[in-house]
């Protein structure tokens, strides 16, 4: 037995070893079928992009650093959706705490949202679904 011992470890060991560290994805996940990372990323960014563009919005951004908003908006994306990330990022009272943002604000925030959505092509059924996980943040982001 206490020649077996190590050689049991090892082959424990190499078996751990041999198990990838990867969170499996259910493939009818929301993150599947919006294409996965390339298909939440390709959201994200047209839709910073309108943001970023939109002279009714813009001004709440410009002290933020946008490559973090990016990076954090896509790990609340993805976790929220059923892949393989955990949010980061603050509370959403906190991240939006002393905005003063109104319902409207957040009206041009979904309306920039759906526009990027159609832009790359994400299909109304799947826009509607993620629009299902985000409007009910509306009271921890509206009025902090
Ligand atoms: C459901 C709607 C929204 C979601 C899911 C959301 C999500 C987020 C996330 C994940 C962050 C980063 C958190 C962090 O810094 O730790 C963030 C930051 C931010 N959000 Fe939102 N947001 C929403 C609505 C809005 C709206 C309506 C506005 C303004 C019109 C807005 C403006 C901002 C700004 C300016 C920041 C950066 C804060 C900073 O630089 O400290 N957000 N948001």
């Amino acid at each position: 037995m206490k020649m077996l011992l190590p050689g049991l470890i090892a082959i424990v060991l190499a078996a751990c070893a041999a198990v990838p560290e990867k969170k499996s994805v259910d493939s009818n996940a929301l993150y599947s079928r919006l294409g996965g990372a390339a298909g939440v990323e390709a959201v994200v960014d047209a839709a910073l992009r309108r943001i970023h563009g939109d002279l009714r919005i813009n001004i709440f951004f410009e002290k933020s650093d946008l490559a973090d908003v990016r990076r954090l908006l896509i790990e609340q994306i993805c976790a929220a959706t059923g892949g393989p990330c955990t949010y980061s990022g603050r509370s959403m009272e906190e991240a939006h705490s002393g905005m003063n943002l109104t319902d409207q604000d957040f009206d041009i925030f979904v309306e920039d949202l759906v526009a990027a959505m159609t832009e790359v092509k994400v299909s109304p059924e799947l826009q509607q679904e993620l629009l299902a996980l985000f409007g009910p943040m509306r009271p921890q982001v509206v009025g902090q």
